[in-house]
């Protein structure tokens, strides 16, 4: 380990890399960093670092996690909580550090969904992991629809009463729901600060079952996770699956999913990429990127160089 010192020009870009989160006072990276996969303690600490270092070197201040990215869960967090005591303890007002509860994380019925119990223990839990008094923002990861959803919002008004979180904010709930959410947090002066969902080329939902505008329409801001489609939306899988891809470990992102035709369609968007001088990559953020309401974009890097290229997305059109 060689001692940090964060990029003194890591803020030269501002005017074009940050997006008002909503009607908030909060600015985030239009491209922000995911620790889902590679952050995990099976994964290279020091791949882990590099990334994180560079993203924080060019801008990226906000990262995102939940309670069970890993393998094993939980260990994304301890990932990052030794990179704040050996990285960025100094930059901790920097960085807008968002994570959930909502998917299986420990044994038993209050390890799962949107009840008070486990989002309040979970997030307890989620800040011994990550070495932090608060996080910026704690989500509820997925709709319950066997709690009252009243119960798992106001445990989100609580954690921000406790200290525990400065805003919340909502992954993957259905249009009804989010109106519902919006509405009681509004009243309990906890606003919802942003909504998280899968969004890119390949997969619309958000934008066609009208998310992306109620957010837009109700001054939430939207985040978009997966905006590659796990690696699909590059040149990873243009020759073939690479032994060292997220397809070829198979867990998340199947093998079945690169059909005839989605080679067909990706060759397209690289015949267009390549005349632009870019990448599929950048391209596909881009797009994302131009759609109503989007505050940022949520990639995952396996490397340095991936993030690298995807950060190619925020520069100015000439
Ligand atoms: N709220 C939710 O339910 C939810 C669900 C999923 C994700 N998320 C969040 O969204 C974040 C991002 O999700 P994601 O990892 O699926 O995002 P993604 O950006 O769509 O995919 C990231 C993967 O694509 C490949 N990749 C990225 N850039 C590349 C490039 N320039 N060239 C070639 N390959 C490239 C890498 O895979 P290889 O490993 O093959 O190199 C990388 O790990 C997660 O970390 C998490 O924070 C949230």
């Amino acid at each position: 380990m060689n001692t940090y010192s964060a990029d003194s020009h890591r803020y030269d870009n501002t005017p074009h890399l940050y997006n008002r989160c909503g009607l908030s006072g909060v600015l985030l990276p239009r491209v922000s960093l995911g620790f889902w996969h590679n952050f995990g303690a099976n994964d290279p600490f020091e791949r882990s670092r590099a990334i994180t270092r560079y993203a924080f070197d060019h801008g990226i201040t906000h990262f995102d996690l939940a309670n069970n990215y890993g393998p094993p869960y939980g260990s994304a967090e301890e990932t990052l909580g030794r990179l704040m005591d050996e990285d960025f303890l100094l930059y901790r007002d920097e960085l807008f550090i968002a994570t959930k509860a909502g998917y299986d994380m420990w044994p038993g019925p209050y390890g799962n969904w949107g009840s008070r119990k486990y989002l309040m223990a979970s997030l307890d839990q989620s800040l011994q992991r990550m070495h932090l008094d608060y996080v910026d923002l704690f989500y509820s990861h997925r709709y319950d629809p066997q709690t009252p959803l009243e119960e798992t919002l106001q445990a989100l008004v609580d954690v921000v009463r406790a200290g525990k979180a400065l805003y919340v904010g909502i992954s993957r709930w259905p249009l009804e729901a989010l109106k519902r959410a919006d509405e009681y947090l509004r009243a309990h002066d906890v606003p919802l600060l942003i909504y998280q969902g899968r969004l890119n080329l390949l997969d619309r939902e958000p934008q066609e079952e009208g998310i992306l505008d109620y957010c837009a329409d109700h001054g939430i801001g939207f985040i978009a996770f997966s905006p590659l489609a796990q690696g699909l939306l590059t040149d990873r899988y243009l020759n073939g699956i690479p032994a060292d891809s997220r397809m070829a470990q198979g867990r998340f992102l199947k093998q079945d999913r690169l059909t005839p035709e989605l080679l067909t369609y990706l060759r397209q968007l690289q015949t267009e990429a390549q005349a632009q001088g870019r990448t599929i990559s950048e391209n596909a953020l881009r797009w994302i990127l131009a759609q109503r309401g989007i505050t940022s974009v949520l990639v995952g890097a396996s490397s340095v160089e991936q993030l690298q290229k995807n950060l190619q997305c925020i520069t100015p059109c000439d």
